[in-house]
């Protein structure tokens, strides 16, 4: 008999991988160490309302337990059920933006719509614009389609505002999508509405599609932000949101996305629709909760967005005392991105890894949104109640970083 010979080298991984990178859940492997050597760590670096006791609404989950009772366990049509279209459509529609349900694809969270909108309109070698800093999945997805996002500043100086000359001058003849994130993750920030026109403006100017990242709209503390289509329902703009954050169920992966009425959009409709195709559908029984969702009892939302007005001021007040600390007030969601004034040389990483050892406090570092990371910018998710944040925020304040 004669031997087989066998190939024992590793499986190389694809350079793709190398580019991507997601820090928000990277730095979770440093967390873990922490935890091995027995010390306890307070989470603060991903947007799960879950994990804090902010409960999914009763009425959505009987929607879903319903839906798979009734054996809606099977595929579904690839763009969603037509009842869940219809509702996102409605919505949009009494938001201010006439939708038709034949231009809204129920998915697998805003990030697979975000993930399709990008794979069908962007090419290899071209370009988005991107907010710095940025909801890092943008930077990831574009990575992974070989094509290369292009940071447009926005401004702690001005309440992380868009930079508008900034962003007029990165824009190039590869620019193909312009992301704008209102309210923002990871600043908080909300744009006023001349802000709005002013991006919408830049991007009819030079040709481009805005994918409106509406997924915080409802949870601006001062009430529901409306979409940016309403501004100019022609422009060329793609939304999309979910029921992660504002109807509370993150891990269901339901969401939707809406194209613009505007013709100029219907190949990128038709391309998202076949790339959709691609990959079945999204979780079935969740797009019964999406009908559910947006047809039904919202009340509370206006407790929650109470519970965030109340940490997000708590968290504004206590980081601005600490020396050296400064922090912009969020207007919605969820996160804040203080200011920590570093020693020279030393990085907005090194500062969150001696935190995260130090204390058990685990944030994530500004540079893995897209920040220099010699500026000493860090998010906080703040979740946790009130009494919780407090101790972690003195914590913080203790804490010597040399
Ligand atoms: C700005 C932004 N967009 C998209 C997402 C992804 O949300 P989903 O759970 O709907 O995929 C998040 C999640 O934190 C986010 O902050």
């Amino acid at each position: 008999m004669s031997a087989v010979s066998t190939v024992t080298s590793i499986i190389r991984t694809a350079q793709r991988v190398d580019r991507f990178t997601y820090a928000i859940r990277n730095i979770v492997a440093e967390a873990r160490k922490v935890e091995a050597s027995g010390r306890r760590v307070r989470y603060l670096n991903i947007g799960d309302p879950n994990q804090f006791g902010f409960l999914t609404p009763p009425h959505l989950i009987e929607a879903v337990a319903r839906a798979m009772r009734d054996g809606h366990n099977g595929y579904t049509p690839s763009p969603g059920i037509p009842e869940a279209r219809e509702a996102v459509a409605a919505d949009f529609t009494a938001r201010g933006v006439d939708t038709s349900p034949d231009r809204v694809l129920i998915t697998s969270g805003t990030s697979e719509g975000i993930e399709l909108a990008l794979t069908a309109i962007v090419d290899e070698g071209e370009e988005v614009l991107v907010p710095s800093p940025t909801y890092p999945l943008y930077t990831a997805v574009l990575a992974k389609i070989g094509a290369t996002p292009v940071y447009y500043r926005t401004d702690h100086t001005n309440y992380w505002l868009p930079d508008l000359d900034h962003l007029r001058r990165v824009i190039t003849t590869r620019t193909r999508a312009l992301v704008v994130i209102d309210p923002n993750n990871p600043t908080g920030a909300i744009y006023p509405d001349d802000m709005r026109r002013a991006l919408i403006g830049i991007a009819e100017q030079h040709g481009l599609v805005i994918l409106a990242d509406e997924v915080y709209g409802d949870l601006a503390y001062d009430g529901s932000v409306p979409p940016m289509a309403i501004l100019n329902p022609e422009a060329a703009i793609i939304s999309y949101s979910s029921l992660s954050k504002a109807y509370l169920a993150p891990g269901w992966r339901a969401g939707w996305m809406a194209v613009g009425r505007s013709s100029r959009l219907d190949p990128a409709l038709a391309a998202i629709k076949k790339l959709a195709d691609g990959r079945l559908c999204s979780p079935g029984p969740m797009q019964y909760a999406v009908t559910a969702a947006l047809t039904g009892d919202r009340s509370h939302q206006a407790g929650f967005r109470q519970g965030l007005r109340e940490r997000a001021e708590l968290t504004t007040e206590r980081l601005n005392r600490i020396p050296g600390m400064s922090c912009i007030a969020p207007k919605g969601a969820f996160y804040a991105m203080p200011k920590m004034t570093l020693p020279p040389g030393r990085t907005d990483r090194d500062y969150v890894l001696g935190l995260l050892r130090d204390t058990g406090i685990l944030v994530v570092y500004g540079s893995g949104f897209g920040t220099d990371p010699a500026d000493g910018f860090f998010r906080v998710v703040f979740l946790a109640p009130p009494g919780e944040l407090g101790t972690i925020y003195d914590e913080m304040a203790a804490y010597r970083f040399a």
